[in-house]
């Protein structure tokens, strides 16, 4: 195989014990392409099949729920019962057969969820619902929930399985001032807050034995109340003592992506890397980074600095599934590019609608929507 002047890039490494062929990482990326109901489609098989055959080498699958009440959307892909074994078999394959490695990200949306009677740590309202705070006995069924799907994800032929603390979703919700306002042992200062993620990652790593566990990671909420890296780096250290693959380090949830400023902040390229950055220097597990590391030049100087280990690009291999291949050869200049002005697959999405890149030749907008069901 040639060379690349992008050598840090293209450098393999080994995480828990798994060789990866390569620095860049798919990071997850919801797109609405599941059925309705959470099964594996065949849109949702082509879309992994396009990115494995990218020359990425870890494909980090989008979030998968652990429970019907813990969905994001009706398109979300469902890993609760055994009754989607085959179709995440299925998914496994698709990646595993293009020499990419492959992971499934499993999640609980807390107050995010798409249901009538949404659950988190607090009463604290979002988006004009207010969930019912758990109880204790909800919080252990839940950490068995989080258990048994990822064992489903080691079943299915995954090389690994990853937490979703990132989006301020359950996991983060527990772990934030803002929305964990309990004063039982899951409430309180930081070192209890981080309780119910550690005690989920025990419970998982019981259940599923010798196999890699990565945690995307939120870093800091970028709101003036919200979770900060002075607190969240606490998190960091601890899910690295008790045996994390890696740390998928990511900023903001749905109550701050929206704000102006933020939105200003989320238009630069590597508009996360500081946050992975800092909590690289906190740990010594490998670190991911996303967000709009548009050119490999850039991918490479972030290794280089050893701000991160791990590169990962959401909307920027989706637009353009070259991008691995064009940046090995040297021809980065001709990959499409997603445009820091639009947000079109986040509207779409959120709509729920299947994500379609205006990028995207006219030929393949026309085939994912004929396939789309
Ligand atoms: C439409 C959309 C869906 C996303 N879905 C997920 C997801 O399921 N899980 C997750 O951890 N992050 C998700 N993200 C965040 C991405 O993983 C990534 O951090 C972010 O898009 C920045 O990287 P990029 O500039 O390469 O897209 C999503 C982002 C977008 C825009
Ligand atoms: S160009 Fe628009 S639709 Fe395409 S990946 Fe970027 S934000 Fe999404």
């Amino acid at each position: 195989m040639e060379k690349s002047v992008y050598r840090n890039l293209f450098k393999p490494m080994r995480l828990d014990g798994l060789r990866l062929k390569n620095r860049i990482t798919m990071a997850p990326l919801y797109l609405g392409y599941a059925a309705l109901g959470g099964k594996i489609s065949p849109l949702l098989l082509h879309h992994y099949k396009e990115m494995a055959r990218s020359g990425a080498s870890l494909i980090v699958v989008e979030n998968a729920s652990i429970t019907p009440n813990g969905s994001g959307s009706p398109r979300t892909i469902r890993c609760d019962r055994n009754r989607y074994l085959s179709g995440l078999e299925k998914l496994a394959r698709t990646i595993k057969d293009e020499r990419c490695r492959a992971s499934l990200q499993i999640n609980h949306a807390g107050r995010f969820a798409y249901v009538e009677d949404p659950v988190a740590p607090s009463e604290v309202g979002a988006f004009g619902r207010t969930p019912k705070a758990l109880t204790k006995k909800e919080i252990t069924n839940i950490q068995k929930q989080y258990a048994n799907a990822a064992l489903r994800v080691k079943k299915a032929g995954f090389d690994m399985v990853e937490l979703h603390g990132g989006t301020g979703y359950l996991l983060a919700q527990f772990v934030s001032p803002r929305t964990n306002k309990r004063t039982d042992s899951y409430g309180g200062p930081i070192e209890s807050r981080i309780k119910f993620p550690l005690e989920v990652l025990k419970r998982v790593k019981d259940t599923v034995g010798d196999f890699p566990v990565g945690y995307r990671f939120l870093a800091d909420e970028w709101l003036p109340d919200g979770l900060n890296l002075k607190e969240s780096v606490v998190l960091a250290k601890a899910l690295e003592e008790n045996g994390v693959a890696y740390i998928s380090a990511m900023g903001g949830t749905y109550e701050s992506f929206f704000l102006p400023e933020i939105i200003k902040k989320s238009k630069k390229p590597g508009y996360m890397v500081s946050l992975a950055n800092t909590v690289k220097k906190k740990v010594r597990v490998p670190v991911i980074t996303a967000g709009r590391i548009s050119t490999p030049a850039k991918a490479d100087s972030i290794l280089k600095d050893k701000r991160a280990d791990l590169i990962g690009l959401a909307r920027v291999l989706w637009v353009d599934p070259e991008w691995p291949k064009k940046a090995r050869r040297g021809s980065y200049q001709s990959t499409l590019k997603c445009s820091p002005t639009c947000d079109a697959c986040l509207k779409l999405v959120m709509q729920g609608k299947p994500a379609i890149c205006p990028k995207w030749s006219k030929e393949k907008k026309e085939l994912y929507r004929g396939m789309f069901q």
